[in-house]
C-alpha cells in the first residue's frame, strides 16, 4: 500500500452512494434487507437506504482488536441471532464502506450464507485494486463499488477529530488529482 492519503467528505460519499444505488436499482437486484458491516459500514448503509428504501440490520466484525492492533482473523463483536432468524430466504445486500484485503467481506458472506438467503449480493463504497486474500463466495449474485481507488489509505469522515480541517485534507487531494 502506498502512504499516500485520501482524504473523502461526506458530500463525495452521499454522491458516490448515490449512483450506488442507481447502479443496484438498474442491475435489477431488489433485496429485502441491507445487511451493514459495523462499524465502517454503518453510515454508508443508512446512506444507501435513502436510495433503496430497504430495512436495515448490523452485525459488527473487527479485524483490529480493543487496542487498536490488526488481529489475524476478523472478529464478531456484535452477531445477533434475531439476524440470522429474519435471512433465511431473504435476499441480501451486504453493506461495508472499503473492500481492501477482502477477508472481512469473505467471512461475513460465509456466515450470512449458513443461515439461507435466497441471494446474496455485496454493495461496497470503495474497492482497493490489489490483489485481495479473500475471495467471494460463488454464491454471490453482484459485486457493485461506488468507486474503484488504488491501494492508498482512505481517511472517512467519520474518523476525523476536527471535520474543518479533514475537508480542508480533502480539498487538498481533489485539487491534487485535477492537476494530475
Ligand atoms: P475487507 O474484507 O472489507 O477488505 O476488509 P479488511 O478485513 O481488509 O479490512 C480490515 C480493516 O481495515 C477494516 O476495519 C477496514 O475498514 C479497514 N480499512 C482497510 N482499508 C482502509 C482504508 O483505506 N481506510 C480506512 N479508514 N480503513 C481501512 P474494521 O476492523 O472493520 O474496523 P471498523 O469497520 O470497525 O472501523
Ligand atoms: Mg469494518
Amino acid at each position: 500500500m502506498s502512504s499516500e492519503k485520501y482524504y473523502i467528505t461526506y458530500n463525495e460519499i452521499h454522491k458516490t452512494i448515490k449512483e450506488l444505488g442507481e447502479n443496484i436499482r438498474e442491475s435489477g437486484f431488489d433485496s429485502d434487507v441491507i445487511v451493514a458491516i459495523g462499524a465502517g459500514g454503518f453510515i454508508p448503509a443508512r446512506m444507501l437506504r435513502t436510495f433503496l428504501c430497504k430495512p436495515i440490520l448490523t452485525v459488527g466484525i473487527a479485524y483490529y482488536d480493543m487496542h487498536n492492533k490488526p488481529s489475524e482473523f476478523p472478529r464478531k463483536i456484535q452477531w445477533i441471532d434475531e439476524v440470522e432468524q429474519k435471512l433465511s430466504g431473504k435476499k441480501i445486500l451486504l453493506v461495508d464502506e472499503v473492500d481492501d484485503s477482502r477477508v472481512t467481506l469473505e467471512y461475513c458472506l460465509r456466515e450470512l450464507l449458513r443461515h439461507n438467503p435466497s441471494e446474496i449480493a455485496v454493495a461496497v463504497l470503495h474497492n482497493k485494486n490489489k490483489e485481495k486474500r479473500g475471495s467471494l463466495p460463488e454464491e454471490v449474485s453482484w459485486y457493485f463499488a461506488g468507486r474503484e481507488v488504488e491501494d492508498h489509505w482512505i481517511c472517512y469522515p467519520w474518523d476525523a477529530g476536527d471535520i474543518e480541517e479533514h475537508d480542508r485534507l480533502a480539498k487538498q487531494t481533489a485539487d491534487k488529482d485535477d492537476r494530475d
